[in-house]
């Protein structure tokens, strides 16, 4: 049963009691300071106070946790929290506690029964945690257990925030130990060439650091061991390149798997070869629960050009570069490699905004009577695979989520290239498809000759027109990459506008024909169909070309 305990008033003062919560009344969510050294972020921001307060709940912030993420007390009073000072006055007052990292042994040891808490915990990385976390008989909710696979849970989904954010946040590092432009430039001094990133992995992470180093002018290339991340690095503005080896590397759930032998020699011949190419290496590749791969050796970096960055991203998990040092930017043969672990407190007011956020959406999801009372529903997979231990009874790991019967089916593209060389076991649909299409072609082609007996000669050709230009209309759209689709629509729209041409023949009578005036509101109406397509027209033409120039560097 909790206390009543001390807060600061405004003007941070004269210290007064926070009445003990009920279970019915609005409850309390607790911020606490992030303890982890080195730990810059909070686990909300001031704005996110805001909509917390609007769905009912009570918030508390412990006074200076948001000091590092550039959000002072005061900020968090102006938006509705109350602050206290010190931890256990902010564990005791919270029914409900955000926090960032995993709890310590002392976090632990400050919580009461009934309390509820939603935070990173990495359950399979910290048994003892669990345990300690049960014997308070509390409700966890763990963060990074999210069923990510769930469209419903993008919004709560902080690994995805803050990996784009660290993305990001490498780019910047790379960028601050090299000693050049990242865009090529021709000035009056010379012609200076624009730097080359390789990125290892195109996850998350990676993808943010292709868009960020593409942004700033870079060549870059990427990747992966998943060839369906090929298309999203090319959207981003990247080149995949491939590894001489025909292996498939998703390990299902949009996740990686460990290669064969082959496939990793052929991987280290290729990553030799890029990194005597380019300047920078950004290494973010992953395989979760498995020590993060060694991709570039030692050989390699002595292979780099003098001045040349590494990243390490995966420096926490050991890293994917065998030089580096966790925590660490240290030069070794001339290349700095940085193997920062905190690059989201680097950006901790993003990367706190953005997580708050995430948070704010799970609160959303927990209060759907919005009157400040949580619902740990274990009826909604959502919820039941975030929940690791509730009441004090351990519910992790959770099942399967049901997932819609469409989302199988989305995952076999992949496949598909590999089934095509024979490699895959999606072979086996090939004939389905083949025997479908053929029915469908016996049933246009009966379609096509029933018409052709039944229906007039005119018909007929206006009829065949019809169907190739719905075929050739279908090639033609169906074969543009998916990016290039809104300005494919709105060039076809200008090029719809030929209709001017029949408003035209109706404003006067055909050339060498008698001359017969057209009525008078049918000229008006052509006029306005002229006016509205030349609209069209140059609309069309002008919009293609400024959504064109957005793919172009
Ligand atoms: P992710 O799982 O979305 O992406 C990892 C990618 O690596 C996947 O696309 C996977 O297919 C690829 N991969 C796995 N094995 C590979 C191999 N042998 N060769 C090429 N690609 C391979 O992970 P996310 O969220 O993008 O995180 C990336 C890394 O960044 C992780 O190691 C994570 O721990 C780390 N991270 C580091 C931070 C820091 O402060 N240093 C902050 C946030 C994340």
């Amino acid at each position: 049963m909790q206390t009543g305990v001390a807060t600061e008033t405004a003007s941070g003062s004269t210290p007064v009691a926070l009445p003990p919560t009920t279970p019915t009344a609005p409850q309390r969510i607790g911020v606490p300071r992030e303890i982890f050294p080195g730990e810059k972020r909070v686990a909300t921001v001031p704005e996110v106070v805001e909509k917390l307060v609007k769905l009912g709940f009570k918030v508390v912030v412990e006074s200076g946790a948001g000091d590092l993420a550039n959000c002072g007390d005061d900020t968090y009073r102006a938006a509705g929290a109350e602050v206290v000072e010190g931890a256990p006055a902010l564990w005791a007052a919270s029914d409900i506690v955000f926090k960032v990292r995993e709890p310590s042994a002392d976090e632990v040891a400050l919580m009461h029964e009934g309390q509820t808490l939603i935070s990173f915990i990495w359950p399979a990385q910290n048994p003892e945690l669990m345990q300690q976390l049960t014997a308070k008989k509390v409700t966890v909710l763990a963060i990074d257990a999210l069923p990510r696979m769930l469209s419903r849970a993008q919004k709560m989904d902080a690994l995805t925030s803050q990996a784009g954010v660290a993305g990001y946040r490498a780019v910047i590092e790379a960028a601050n130990a090299f000693g050049r432009f990242f865009a090529g430039q021709i000035t009056a001094a010379g012609k200076v060439p624009p730097a080359k990133v390789f990125i290892a992995g195109a996850g998350v992470a990676g993808l943010a650091a292709i868009g960020t180093a593409v942004g700033l002018g870079a060549i870059v290339r990427a990747n992966d061991t998943r060839s369906e991340v090929a298309d999203q690095v090319v959207s981003m503005g990247g080149e995949f390149v491939k590894v001489d080896f025909e292996e498939e590397g998703g390990g299902g759930g949009g996740y990686a798997k460990v290669m064969s032998e082959g496939f990793q020699k052929a991987q280290r011949e290729m990553y030799a070869k890029q990194a005597r190419e380019v300047d920078i290496i950004i290494t973010t590749a992953l395989i979760p629960g498995k020590p993060a791969p060694r991709l570039i050796t030692a050989e390699m970096v002595m292979s780099m050009k003098p001045g040349s960055v590494i990243v390490d991203m995966a420096a926490e998990r050991g890293g994917n570069c065998e030089l580096t040092e966790p925590g660490q930017a240290v030069v070794k043969h001339g290349v700095t490699i940085v193997g920062y672990t905190d690059l989201n407190s680097r950006l901790a007011k993003q990367s706190s905004t953005l997580y708050g956020t995430n948070l704010f959406r799970l609160a959303e999801e927990l209060c759907k009577t919005k009157d400040g009372v949580i619902n740990v529903n274990m009826e909604d997979d959502a919820i039941r695979g975030l929940t690791v231990i509730k009441e004090g009874n351990i519910t992790w790991p959770a099942p399967a989520p049901k997932l819609p019967a469409a989302a199988p089916a989305a995952a076999k593209p992949a496949a598909t290239p590999q089934a095509k060389k024979g490699h895959g076991h999606g072979a086996a649909s090939e004939p389905m498809a083949g025997n479908k299409l053929a029915i469908m072609f016996g049933v246009a082609a009966a379609l096509f000759w029933f018409v052709g007996a039944h229906a007039p000669a005119a018909f007929l050709a206006h009829f065949t027109v019809f169907v190739l230009a719905c075929f050739v209309g279908y090639m033609v759209v169906w074969n543009v990459t998916p990016a290039l689709h809104t300005p494919l629509m709105s060039v076809t729209n200008a090029i719809s506008s030929i209709i001017a041409i029949g408003a035209l023949v109706q404003i006067a009578p055909p050339l060498g024909s008698s001359g017969l005036p057209p009525n008078e509101w049918i000229r008006w109406l052509a006029v306005v169909g002229i006016v509205l397509t030349t609209i069209n027209m140059f609309g069309g033409f002008a919009v293609t070309q400024r959504m064109l120039a957005m793919f172009r560097k």
